[in-house]
C-alpha cells in the first residue's frame, strides 16, 4: 500500500462571528475535528455541500490559515507549527489551484510575468533558463508560447485555469489542492482540465487532493472520496465502495440527489 504524503490528524478550525457590533458572538465550526491520509500518487476527492469545510481544509494544509486544533504532517514531517522560514522549502512542494482565477492572476501582469513570479520565489531554473521554462510550462498545459504577452483578461475563462495550473506546477511540487479547479467553467471545457490534471498527475508524478461539490467530477477524477458535511468527515473510502455502497445516510442523500 502506497504511503501518505499528507496526514490530517484532529484538525480543527472555527471562526467566531458577530453579525453587529451589539450581537452576540457566534462560533462556526468550519473544521471540526477531522483526520485522514493522502497516500502518494492518489486523487482523493473531498466533497460536500457549500460550507461544509472544504475550502477551509485546503487553506489549513496550505497553512494559508491557521489551525485552532490538531496536526499536519508532509511526508511524515510535523508541519502545523513549522515557522515560514523553515516551510520555504516545503512551500514549493505544496501548490493549490483555486477555483477563481480572477484572485491570483494579477490583471495588471502578463501571462510570461506571472509565470515568471513562482519561478524567481523558489529560484527553480538560473536566470538564463527563466525564457525557456516560462514556454514549457505553457506547453505543458496546453497553451501556446505566444501568450506569453497576453494579459489574463485577453484569455478564455479555460485558458486562464490552465495558467492558475502552470503556476501551480511551476514550482515542481508533490502534491497539488485543487479547490474546485473547473467548477466556475463551461461544462465543455470542464472536461478538457479534468484531463489535463489527470495528464500532469501522471507525467510529473503528482498527488491530488481534489475539492468539489459535483459528484460528477469527483467520480470521473478520483480513487478515494472523503464526505465532508458541518465541517466533519463523515465518510471516506474507495470510490466505487462509497458510490455503490453509501454508509452514511447524508452521503446516500448527496448520491440520490444526482441519479
Ligand atoms: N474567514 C471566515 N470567517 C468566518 N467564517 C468563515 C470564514 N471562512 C469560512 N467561513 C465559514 O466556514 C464554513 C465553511 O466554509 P468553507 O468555505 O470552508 O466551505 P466550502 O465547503 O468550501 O463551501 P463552498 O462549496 O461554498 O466553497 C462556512 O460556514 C463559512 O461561512
Ligand atoms: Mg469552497
Amino acid at each position: 500500500m502506497a504511503e501518505a504524503i499528507l496526514k490530517v490528524k484532529n484538525l480543527s478550525k472555527h471562526f467566531v462571528i458577530r453579525k453587529s457590533f451589539l450581537s452576540s458572538k457566534t462560533i462556526i465550526k468550519a473544521v471540526d475535528n477531522i483526520s485522514f491520509e493522502v497516500k502518494k500518487g492518489e486523487i482523493l476527492g473531498l466533497i460536500g455541500e457549500s460550507g461544509s469545510g472544504k475550502t477551509t481544509t485546503g487553506n489549513l494544509i496550505l497553512k494559508l490559515l491557521k489551525n485552532d486544533n490538531g496536526s499536519l504532517f508532509f511526508n511524515n514531517i510535523n508541519i502545523t507549527d513549522m515557522e515560514e522560514k523553515q516551510m520555504r522549502s516545503l512551500r514549493k512542494e505544496i501548490q493549490i489551484i483555486f477555483q477563481h482565477t480572477h484572485g491570483t492572476l494579477d490583471p495588471k501582469m502578463t501571462i510570461g510575468e506571472l509565470l515568471l513570479e513562482p519561478l524567481k520565489i523558489h529560484r527553480i531554473v538560473s536566470d538564463c533558463e527563466y525564457d525557456n521554462e516560462v514556454g514549457r510550462l505553457l506547453e505543458m498545459v496546453g497553451l501556446s508560447k505566444s501568450n506569453k504577452e497576453k494579459f489574463p483578461h485577453q484569455l478564455s475563462g479555460g485558458q486562464r485555469q490552465r495558467v492558475g495550473i502552470a503556476r501551480a506546477i511551476a514550482t515542481r511540487p508533490k502534491f497539488i489542492v485543487c479547490d474546485e479547479p473547473v467548477s466556475a467553467l463551461d461544462v465543455s471545457v470542464q472536461g478538457q482540465i479534468l484531463n489535463l490534471l489527470l495528464e500532469l498527475k501522471k507525467s510529473l508524478d503528482l498527488t491530488y487532493l481534489f475539492i468539489s461539490h459535483d459528484l460528477k467530477v469527483i467520480k470521473y477524477i478520483c480513487n478515494r472520496i472523503a464526505v465532508m458535511y458541518k465541517g466533519q468527515i463523515v465518510e471516506i473510502g474507495d470510490r466505487d465502495e462509497v458510490l455503490n455502497n453509501p454508509q452514511n445516510e447524508y452521503t446516500q442523500n448527496l448520491i440520490e440527489s444526482i441519479i
